[in-house]
């Protein structure tokens, strides 16, 4: 029997149209645009209008997405959308998402692993179309920060973004060989060990409040090097590939300095690298897609092609997924 495998159709993403620029953040708070970019490489973010939500964003993004694709939204069987930061605590915005397309079979739920969420929906959606449960998935990340950020916290507000972005995948019966497009390899993990190190500090079972973000930046930046690249050596294993097979490397866009340090570290040179993080700064679930889209949209990647997607966050979660475009 010929195995089944997830092949990406499409992708897409939107940006709100509010930017904020470093400078402008720089007249509310004791920081400057010489900080964010030495430290970050940020050099703006998209901030949601208001009554602007994540569907709403997620949608954008979708919408796309299908488009190219060249995918009706009435034959998409499965929504997965990573967000952290739902418009409501229930129901889930995906199933926003999915009355907004006009969708009324399938499955449509939220997933939460924060900054690698876009990663862990990939690999959910994946093992879905794998097991033939599904034929046709749209997977999401998207996010509003702005709104659990402390805007008078320069260690952290200074760093992330809103945004969304989106793939639609299809199973097709493929047989084994990395050189088929399609979902080759993902891996997962989390260590709840440090799920102290990135937190917001409010929820619906604890305080009755949202909660605003609070990081140890420099134990995350610690980890995040180690563990990402741990996660890539892992993922290539048993494919027959290696680093130096890459196309591109589209990671979570958290920090230059990050991407900079794992790429040195598993031997990829800074060209196959795609930052966005400059553009939109850390838009959590949302940043994978983003730059996947901006990639495509600008003509780098080419069919054929081997992208790397990585990402690393709160819990901690990380995980990767390989795949021929
Ligand atoms: O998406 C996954 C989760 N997030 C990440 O991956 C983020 C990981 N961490 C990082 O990217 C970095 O740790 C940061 C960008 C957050 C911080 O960079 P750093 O080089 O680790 O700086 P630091 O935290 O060690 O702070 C250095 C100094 C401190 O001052 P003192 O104590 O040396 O006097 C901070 O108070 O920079 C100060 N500082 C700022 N100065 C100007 C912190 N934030 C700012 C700011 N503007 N916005």
């Amino acid at each position: 029997m010929i195995p089944l495998r997830s092949v990406l159709l499409g992708c897409g993403s939107y940006l709100p149209a509010k930017i904020v620029t470093n400078a402008d953040l720089s007249e509310q708070l004791d920081t400057s645009d010489e900080w964010i970019t030495e430290r970050t490489g940020i050099r703006q973010r998209h901030i949601a209008a208001e009554g602007e939500v994540t569907s709403d964003i997620g949608l954008a993004a979708a919408r796309v997405a299908l488009e190219r694709a060249g995918i009706d939204a009435s034959d998409i069987d499965l929504i997965i959308l990573a967000t952290s930061t739902p418009d409501n605590t229930f129901p889930a915005s995906a199933v926003t998402i999915q009355a907004e397309l006009g969708i009324t079979g399938g499955a449509a739920f939220d997933i939460q692993a924060v900054c690698s969420g876009f990663v862990f929906a990939l690999a959910t959606a994946d093992n879905f179309l794998k097991a033939g449960q599904y034929k046709r998935a749209l997977v999401i990340g998207a996010e509003t920060f702005s709104r659990i950020l402390d805007w008078e916290d320069r260690s952290t507000c200074v760093l992330f973004g809103d945004g969304g972005g989106a793939v639609v995948l299809e199973a097709h019966k493929i047989n084994g060989a990395a050189d088929q497009p399609g979902i080759i390899a993902s891996k997962l993990r989390s260590d709840g060990r440090y799920k102290d190190k990135l937190f917001v500090d409010g929820g619906p079972s604890s305080t009755g409040t949202v909660g605003h973000l609070r990081m140890n930046g420099r134990e995350v930046f610690r980890h995040a090097v180690t563990n990402i690249s741990d996660i890539i050596q892992e993922t290539l294993e048993g494919t027959g590939l290696t680093a130096s097979d890459i196309d591109w490397f589209v990671p979570h866009q958290a920090n230059k300095r990050i991407l900079d340090g794992t790429a040195r570290k598993i031997g990829l040179a800074p060209e196959k690298i795609v930052i966005t993080v400059g553009d939109h700064a850390n838009t959590s679930a949302a940043s994978i897609p983003l730059a996947l889209d901006t990639a495509y949209g600008d003509g780098r990647l080419q069919k054929g092609d081997l992208v790397l997607m990585e990402a690393m966050g709160g819990g901690f979660t990380w995980g990767a997924v390989l795949v021929r475009w």
